[in-house]
Parts: C-alpha cells; structure tokens; sequence
C-alpha cells in the first residue's frame, strides 16, 4: 500500500504549495542578510532535514550549515521544559548570525531553551525560521523571524514531521485523521 495516498491523511498542504513558500522565505532572509557573510543555519534534527534542505537552497548568500539533535523530554507526563543535547554543533557559533530551522513550533519550549543555550554560546543574532507554527499550543511565547504556515491544533506530518517516527518523507503536510491507526 502506498505511503503518500495513505487515505488516515489529509493533505493539507501540497508539495508545491510548500515549495513556493520555502522559495519566499528565502528570498525574505536574502534581502534581510544581505552582504551578510556571517549567517549559519541551524538545523534542529530530525524534523527539520526536508525544510532545512529546501530552505538553505533558497538562500542566495554565502553561508554554513550546522545540526542539533534535541530531546524535549515531552513524552513523559510532564514537561520539563529542559531540553537534552543529543548531537550538538560542530562548529562555534560566537559571533555568528543564527537562523534556527524548525520544522513545526508547538508548545514553543524546545525553541525557547534553544535560543537561550545559543544566545549563552556568543552568537551574534538568532533568529527563528519554522516551516509550520502551531499557536494554539503554545506555552512560552517564541518571536517566530520567518514561518511558513499557520497550522490548527491538529497532528500534522509530512515533509520531516513524524508520527512516533513515521511519515517524515511524505512530500505535503498532512493530518492524521485518526491518529489511532
Ligand atoms: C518536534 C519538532 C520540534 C519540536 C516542537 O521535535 O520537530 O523540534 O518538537 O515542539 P515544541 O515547540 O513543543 O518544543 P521532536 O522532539 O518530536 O523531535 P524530532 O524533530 O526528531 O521529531
Ligand atoms: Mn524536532
Ligand atoms: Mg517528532
């Protein structure tokens, strides 16, 4: 059976939707860096491998790349709000300018001690690039610099977001309609 015309989804955006605003917030951060060449995208893994993907290549500027891995201890029953470093960086980051890449912006908590422990490493400036942002879950307020689209309190995956590690290479974002299947 296929993957991408699993019929538990509901496209909410397609491929090309996507696409044409990857390509937009690119061009956003090329005018907003521009003759910048200071600029490292941070990718927080896995969720953000496709957008992060599409992104950088949006990017018409001289820039590096790096990865996190994060755990956001929110499979327990309470959230912490602390985060765990599962991969760090390779590179440091003081006096660079950061765009973390996000794929989805939930409760907010794993961005928010993200740019506390980079804003404490020296970096320059962060901002926040998020494909998706969820703001009816949110529990600490993010500036969110760059987003792609809104998205309602529903289980959304696709293009990197997961269902307990499935569906992250669906090409479109989807709901889940019942996510018990
Ligand atoms: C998801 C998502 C964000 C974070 C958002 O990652 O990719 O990183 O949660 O949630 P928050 O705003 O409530 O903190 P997850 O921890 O599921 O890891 P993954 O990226 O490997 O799927
Ligand atoms: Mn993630
Ligand atoms: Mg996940």
């Amino acid at each position: 059976p296929s993957e991408f015309t699993n019929p538990n989804l509901e496209v909410l955006y397609t491929a090309e939707q996507i696409k044409q605003r990857v390509i937009q917030l690119g061009q956003q951060i090329s005018q907003d860096y521009a003759g910048n060449k200071n600029l490292v995208l941070i990718g927080i893994l896995k969720g953000s491998c496709i957008f992060m993907a599409d992104l950088m290549r949006a990017v018409d500027l001289e820039l590096i790349i790096d990865f996190m891995a994060v755990s956001s201890y929110k499979d327990g029953t309470v959230s912490s709000g602390d985060i765990e470093i599962l991969k760090d960086l390779t590179h440091p980051i003081r006096g660079k300018d950061v765009i973390i890449c996000e794929d989805i912006v939930d409760t907010g908590l794993t961005l928010f001690r993200l740019t506390e422990i980079l804003g404490s490493r020296g970096a320059n400036s962060i901002r926040v690039a998020t494909l998706l942002d969820k703001p009816e879950t949110r529990k600490k307020e993010i500036k969110i610099d760059y987003c792609g689209f809104q998205v309602p309190n529903k289980f959304v995956v696709g293009c990197g977001l997961d269902a307990a590690g499935r569906y992250r290479n669906l090409p479109f974002i989807g709901v889940v309609k019942n996510p018990s299947l």
